[in-house]
C-alpha cells in the first residue's frame, strides 16, 4: 500500500489509518519496523497510530530507546535504533522480552536491527521524502518481508 503524505498532520492520519487497520481486523500483536531518513517522519507516523487508542503524548525515544504507551485496549513500545549496533545491545534494553508481549512494538531505525531477529515477521513503514517538496512524502506499507 502506497500513500501520500502533504503535511506532519497527514502523516499521523496516515498511522491513526494503519492502527484502526491492525485493530480491528483482529492483529492486536505486530512488529513495525519503520525505516527513512532523519527528520522524515517516523515519530510523526507512531504519534498517529498511539492516538488511535487514546494515547496522545508520543515523544521520540531518542534518549530513552524504548518508550511504553498504555491505553485500556493495548501496549505499545516505541523505539529508537539509532544507537544500537548488536544483539548484545538489543539484549541490554530487553528487546527480546518486549517482542513476545502482546503489544504492538514500533523500531524506528529498524534497518539496524533486523539482521538480529531472522525469525520476526514484520510490517514495513517506508516513509522518504520527495525532491523539491519539502512537507511531501510517499509512505509505503508493506507485510511481510515482501
Ligand atoms: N509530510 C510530513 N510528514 C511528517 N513530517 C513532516 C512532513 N512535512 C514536514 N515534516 C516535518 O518533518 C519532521 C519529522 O519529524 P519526526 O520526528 O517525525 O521525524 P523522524 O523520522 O522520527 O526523525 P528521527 O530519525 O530524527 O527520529 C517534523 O519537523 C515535521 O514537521
Ligand atoms: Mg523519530
Amino acid at each position: 500500500m502506497i500513500f501520500t503524505s502533504n503535511s506532519p498532520t497527514e502523516t499521523e492520519q496516515t498511522g491513526y489509518q494503519f492502527a484502526e487497520k491492525l485493530y480491528t481486523g483482529g492483529i492486536r500483536k505486530a512488529f513495525i519496523a519503520m525505516k527513512g531518513e532523519m527528520g522524515v517522519g517516523k515519530t510523526a507516523f507512531t504519534r498517529g497510530f498511539a492516538s488511535y487508542f487514546g494515547i496522545k503524548s508520543v515523544k521520540s525515544p531518542t534518549y530513552t530507546i524504548v518508550n511504553e504507551y498504555g491505553s485500556d485496549k493495548v501496549k505499545i513500545y516505541h523505539f529508537d535504533m539509532y544507537r544500537i549496533e548488536s544483539e548484545d545491545d538489543l539484549y541490554s534494553i530487553g528487546f527480546y522480552d518486549y517482542i513476545d508481549t502482546d503489544s504492538y512494538c514500533i523500531a524506528e531505525w529498524s534497518e539496524n536491527i533486523l539482521e538480529f531477529c531472522p525469525d520476526l515477521e514484520y510490517f514495513t513503514v517506508s516513509i522518504r521524502c520527495v525532491p523539491d517538496d519539502e512537507e511531501k512524502r510517499i509512505i509505503e506499507i508493506s507485510y511481510p518481508q515482501d
